[in-house]
């Protein structure tokens, strides 16, 4: 790549944060997407804070605008009315926070994020660091009340994870009997090719566990009760346990005690490990059954961004980059279930693959982490800043013009960034 080809690319995805900019809250494209996602947002204050510190603030403090009193920070926002997503507000029927929203919440990576916009931005960021520090701190102590399983965090919705259609729900879902769900219209397939897109098994039983939170008021009590999807994930309990290392860091700037907020990292410590197979390997369990899912997915090397260490993963690490030259897929090439182009059953994500190397280079595996940010570089430079591309051939797919994919670039894979 020339100096050249860095700048072009640099500016491209400057321009998409702007264009998909409403205001206050970033798209994460428009179209298939057009109201304000909750972890897509983190990911946007990140790049944002590359060439606008003040929008990065900004897009943190919107996220949170939207929190529910019991703390919780719904996985949609939506701040206007728009008639080309499925399913929108009054279908969730989620009147419970100051904003209509979801009823659900999504992977926590905000600490994380104000903490890396904090350090561009020590002087004057740390006012608006205090401002967000008991918000997200609420929203942790929401995670340990209610999502839980001996430090392991459950999800009770396959969006609450993110990963919508990973092989990881599928013998949860397989419990679900979706009867009585009844007619509607998918809008994503009229935005993206159905082949990348889930099933409409899984669409189903998306649409009937709404329907269910929405009949129960989404009150945390009684959607506990006999929870029909509970799934401990690795996706939410790493990334809670590395966003409650960095709240604590910024209990420490602020001056604010860490002492609760350390007494959940313990214990989402002790969760993790309930995460890991014999074999060594941090998979989901199907809380129903007690069963580990045995899958490898991209949210099983989330470990080093939690601060834990394995062998294990690291031959799958090495697995990965041998079956590959693309960074790693959300499912392992060559497994039953992988499919290279269905989401998040294949796909390489970029934004993954940041959050992936940032926990390798904490660790001072330096080499694997900078292979996997030349892999992500190249991949961008090649074909995009799509929603996600095809392991195999590196072709984009799901959504163009994808806010975190162009965040990333900006704040992580681009040469000009200095790899953080
Ligand atoms: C969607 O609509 O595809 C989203 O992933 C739900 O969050």
């Amino acid at each position: 790549m020339t100096q050249m080809d860095i700048e072009t690319l640099d500016r491209r995805a400057r321009e998409i944060l702007t264009a998909n900019d409403r205001g206050g809250y970033t798209l994460p494209t428009a179209g298939l997407y057009p109201y304000q996602w909750n972890w897509d947002s983190a990911f946007a204050a990140w790049g944002f804070a590359r060439f606008d510190i003040d929008r990065a603030w900004q897009e943190l403090e919107t996220l949170f605008s939207g929190q529910w009193p019991s703390g919780m920070v719904p996985h949609i926002l939506f701040h206007k009315p728009d008639p080309g997503y499925f399913p929108g507000p009054e279908v969730w029927g989620a009147s419970n926070g100051p904003i209509p929203s979801s009823g659900i919440s999504q992977p926590p990576v905000a600490a994380t994020f104000a903490r890396a916009v904090l350090e561009t931005d020590m002087e004057a960021g740390l006012a608006r660091a205090r401002g967000l520090f008991g918000k997200m701190k609420d929203w942790h102590r929401w995670f340990m009340a209610w999502r839980s399983e001996a430090g392991a965090i459950f999800i009770t919705h396959p969006w609450e994870a993110g990963r919508d259609n990973t092989a990881d729900w599928d013998s949860a879902m397989a419990l679900i009997d979706p009867e009585g769900v009844g007619e509607y219209t998918r809008r994503d397939t009229a935005h993206v090719d159905p082949a990348m897109r889930p099933t409409k098994a899984d669409y189903d039983r998306y649409i009937w566990l709404v329907q269910r939170g929405r009949r129960l008021g989404w009150d945390d009590a009684a959607l506990a009760r006999d929870a029909p999807f509970r799934v401990a994930d690795p996706t939410m309990t790493f990334i809670l346990l590395r966003a409650n290392r960095d709240l604590a860091a910024l209990a420490d700037a602020l001056g604010e005690s860490r002492a609760e907020i350390d007494s959940w990292t313990q214990m989402l410590i002790a969760g993790s490990e309930t995460l890991k197979t014999p074999e060594g390997h941090y998979t989901a369990i199907n809380l129903r059954t007690g069963a580990h899912t045995g899958h490898i997915t991209n949210a099983s090397f989330l470990n080093w961004y939690a601060g834990i260490e394995s062998p294990e993963m690291m031959a799958e690490l090495q697995a990965a980059f041998a079956a590959s030259p693309y960074p790693v897929p959300s499912h392992k090439v060559g497994a039953a279930e992988f499919d290279s182009k269905r989401y998040w059953r294949g796909p390489t994500w970029a934004m993954f693959n940041a959050l992936i190397a940032r926990g390798l280079l904490d660790m001072g595996h330096v080499e694997e982490a900078e292979a996997l940010r030349s892999k992500t570089a190249s991949l961008m430079a090649q074909h995009g800043f799509a929603e996600y591309f095809d392991p195999l051939t590196g072709a984009p797919a799901g959504g163009g013009t994808f806010t975190w994919t162009a965040a990333v670039w900006l704040a992580w894979a681009s040469p000009s960034a200095g790899a953080k």
